[in-house]
């Protein structure tokens, strides 16, 4: 892999991406990320399923966003290596036109994205690296204002990346800062980590890894991860455990919440 491998990419320490890739059985990742995964595996052993669930609700999202909602612009950060079914395609088999904008700050993402991100030929995808935590530099930068037009609603996918800002009310004023630069009959759809139904020794061991910076993930209560929805009508069943939101399988099938451990849900502006 040492061909692939960008400048400035420091393979020493796990990163988010590599490590989701790893668990969702991809080929993108290092050492670093493996042991990061296989540690917070033996953490939480159904860290996997958390992440194939975590994925099938994007696609669920972005389904119904297409197909139900009509929007046909995207604006999806914290993209993630691609791996199948990656927004853009689920969309423009759907709607053939949308277009989508994604955003991750991994230059690994950016070397793969950049390659295997493209588009249907009535629709549109385009690559920026950037950070979450500068919202306004991702809404005005030109590969953006080229792609999405403002004026007409978006599509806002925030899975599984606002957990990723230590700080709740830094990500909730980020979200704001998006949102409001999106017009009306825009929707969010995100996701994150959350103990709220896990059991009080394993939210203890949760919480510790965290205060040790050995998880870099920091987990949300439903009433925070409402704060990102503030003003927004809720989509089907509001912030449920991630596999309940529009399932296509039946209850049996669907996973208990402790073991997923994800929130997902999706608002629109009004
Ligand atoms: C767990 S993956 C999720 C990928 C995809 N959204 C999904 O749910 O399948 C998290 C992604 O967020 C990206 N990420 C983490 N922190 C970020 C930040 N501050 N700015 C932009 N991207 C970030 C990581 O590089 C990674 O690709």
């Amino acid at each position: 892999m040492d061909d692939t491998i960008p400048a400035g990419l420091d393979t020493s320490t796990a990163h988010p991406a590599r490590r989701y890739n790893y668990w969702l059985g991809g080929t993108d990742h290092f050492p670093a990320d493996r042991e990061s995964g296989d540690m917070l595996e033996r953490a939480h052993p159904t860290v996997r399923l958390s992440a194939l669930e975590n994925r099938a609700f994007l696609q669920r999202a972005v389904r119904f966003l297409a197909e139900e909602a009509g929007v046909d612009q995207f604006l999806d950060i914290g993209t993630g290596l691609p791996s199948a079914n990656n927004t853009h395609e689920v969309a423009q088999r759907r709607v053939p036109r949308s277009r989508v904008v994604y955003v991750d700050n991994d230059p690994m993402v950016g070397l793969h994205a950049r390659a295997l991100l493209t588009s249907s030929p009535e629709g549109r995808t385009r690559y920026i690296e950037e950070d979450l935590r500068n919202p306004a530099a991702i809404l005005e930068h030109p590969q953006l204002t080229e792609t999405l037009d403002l004026n007409r609603p978006v599509g806002l996918i925030l899975v599984a990346v606002l957990h990723f800002i230590p700080d709740h009310a830094q990500a909730r004023g980020i979200v704001r800062e998006l949102l409001a630069a999106l017009p009306s009959g825009s929707y969010l759809a995100a996701t994150t980590f959350t103990l709220d139904h896990s059991s009080p020794e394993q939210a203890a061991i949760a919480r510790e890894m965290i205060a040790q910076g050995r998880v870099d993930a920091h987990p949300r209560t439903h009433a925070e991860f409402a704060e990102y929805f503030t003003g927004l009508g809720m989509i089907g069943p509001g912030i449920v455990p991630v596999s309940e939101w529009l399932p296509e399988v039946p209850a049996h099938q669907r996973p208990a919440p402790e073991l997923t451990a994800v929130y997902g849900a999706v608002g629109r502006k009004p």
